[in-house]
């Protein structure tokens, strides 16, 4: 008896596009012979078909033209990985209405669109498939979704964007600025020639909504994300984060605090010998504290051709599964009606300690207004430093506080800012983990 094979096709021949035909064609006997029953790429389309990308497809695969792809009644699987909102919302809407199952890498459309997708999937009861959306290589989104089922999950944070997490690093270790790294890795092809995304903490911020829409049952929450970048990060910042014992990374962080959730994407002070703070380049690494399990560290590879093609493969496979055993919309792809006891708590209600960096002028009684502000405010400092003298020049003063409410904080920075010896804005970075 013939097997049935499950046919796939592509669109976005990319660099995830091109890992995942190269696992596909290359271990095609593997895959039958741990899966059971044939995957065949049947067409893979993209705008560009000339340009090669490291495989030799056999003829008539590529097209131009992703109806091609879309309307053909043999493929099952539409793989959708040209990235962006739209085509790639209104390709992904017609294969669900095709009665296709999709397996997609894009979280900004999953973030920003998801509730229309899923809705549609569920509809049509065919599967959507998007472990490539985060963190590439860690499987994640089986993890929060299969394997934790059984936590109520606390926290969630972590590295989920390598770009980001490799020009903090650079900073760290060459004590160059922020532009000078950025240029240099656009020149590797480490950042894209537009990194509006990865530097200003955006797509951290898409994939930490997939993330908490799965962990606290919630809808896509993309837009009550408070998101801040890397680009006010200076060498100065991070020599003295290191004097106080803390590194600085672009974290993306969902907490359950009482009732809400806090969810927000920005640059963090971590303690240097929090396990994240040791995560380096372009790797991802997200820590997970569930009830029942306590806390874990999932840490790779987040991007890249190979890593990522390997999670669309994972999906492909996991949907043929199901067609396989008739069990398709096994699992629930996202409540997007959500949990309505859960809320997002407002950004200026988090609460959190601060590093703060003053420029101010050096003179008798400065630190007394700024302090003084800082008292009237309910915010306490813990530990503080001034670096060099320069009489009735600008110093930098950098202090740690205790927990205070963002938005006191950010109150009393106004202030502050306003005064006469205080010649620069005040430079301020949330602080997480244990207490060094
Ligand atoms: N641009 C992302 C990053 C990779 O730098 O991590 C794709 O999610």
């Amino acid at each position: 008896m013939t097997k049935k094979a499950i046919k796939v096709g592509i669109i976005g021949f990319g660099t995830v596009g091109a890992g995942t035909a190269k696992i596909l064609l290359k271990k095609r006997n593997e895959l039958e012979m741990k899966s059971g029953f044939p995957i065949v790429l049947k067409k893979i389309a993209d705008l560009d078909i000339k340009r090669d990308r490291g495989i030799k497809l056999p003829a008539n695969m590529l097209t131009g033209n992703a109806k091609e792809v879309l309307n053909d009644p043999d493929i099952d699987i539409i793989v959708e990985l040209i990235g962006g909102i739209h085509p790639a919302k209104e390709i992904i809407i017609e294969a669900l209405k095709n009665g296709k199952h999709v397996v997609t890498a894009n979280k900004a459309l999953l973030a920003e669109e998801g509730r229309q997708i899923f809705t549609e999937a569920e509809k049509n009861k065919v599967d959507i498939g998007f472990e490539a959306s985060v963190a590439g290589s860690i499987p994640i989104i089986k993890i929060v979704r299969e394997s934790l089922i059984g936590n109520n999950i606390n926290n969630i944070y972590g590295i989920i964007n390598g770009t980001a997490n490799y020009i903090l690093t650079k900073m760290t270790e060459e004590g160059v600025d922020f532009d000078t790294v950025l240029k240099e890795a656009q020149a590797l092809g480490y950042a894209e020639a537009d990194p509006t995304f990865d530097i200003e903490g955006i797509d951290s911020a898409h994939k930490l909504t997939i993330l908490a829409s799965l962990a606290y049952g919630i809808p896509f929450s993309f837009k009550k994300v408070y998101t801040e970048g890397i680009t006010r990060i200076t060498p100065l910042d991070i020599q003295f984060a290191s004097e106080f014992g803390y590194k600085i990374k672009l974290l993306a962080i969902a907490k359950r605090t009482g009732k809400d959730i806090e969810l927000r994407v920005h640059p963090t002070m971590l303690p240097e010998d929090d396990l994240i703070s040791g995560v380096s380049g372009v790797f991802n690494a997200i820590f997970v504290e569930g009830d029942a399990t306590g806390d874990a560290l999932y840490y790779g590879r987040g991007a890249g051709e190979m890593p990522t093609g390997s999670a669309v493969v994972s999906d492909i496979v996991d949907i043929a599964r199901n067609m396989i055993t008739g069990a398709c919309v096994r699992i629930k792809g996202i409540n997007v009606d959500g949990n309505p006891d859960v809320k997002i708590k407002k950004m200026e209600d988090i609460k959190t300690s601060y590093y703060l960096r003053f420029s101010a002028i050096d003179k008798p009684g400065v630190m007394s207004r700024i302090s003084g502000i800082l008292g009237s405010h309910n915010i306490s400092i813990k530990s503080m430093i001034q670096k060099g003298r320069k009489k009735e020049k600008a110093v930098p003063v950098v202090m740690m506080t205790h927990e205070a409410r963002e938005k006191d904080m950010m109150q009393a920075l106004k202030e502050i800012d306003r005064l006469s010896m205080v010649s620069d804005r005040t430079m301020y970075l949330r602080v997480e983990g244990e207490e060094v």
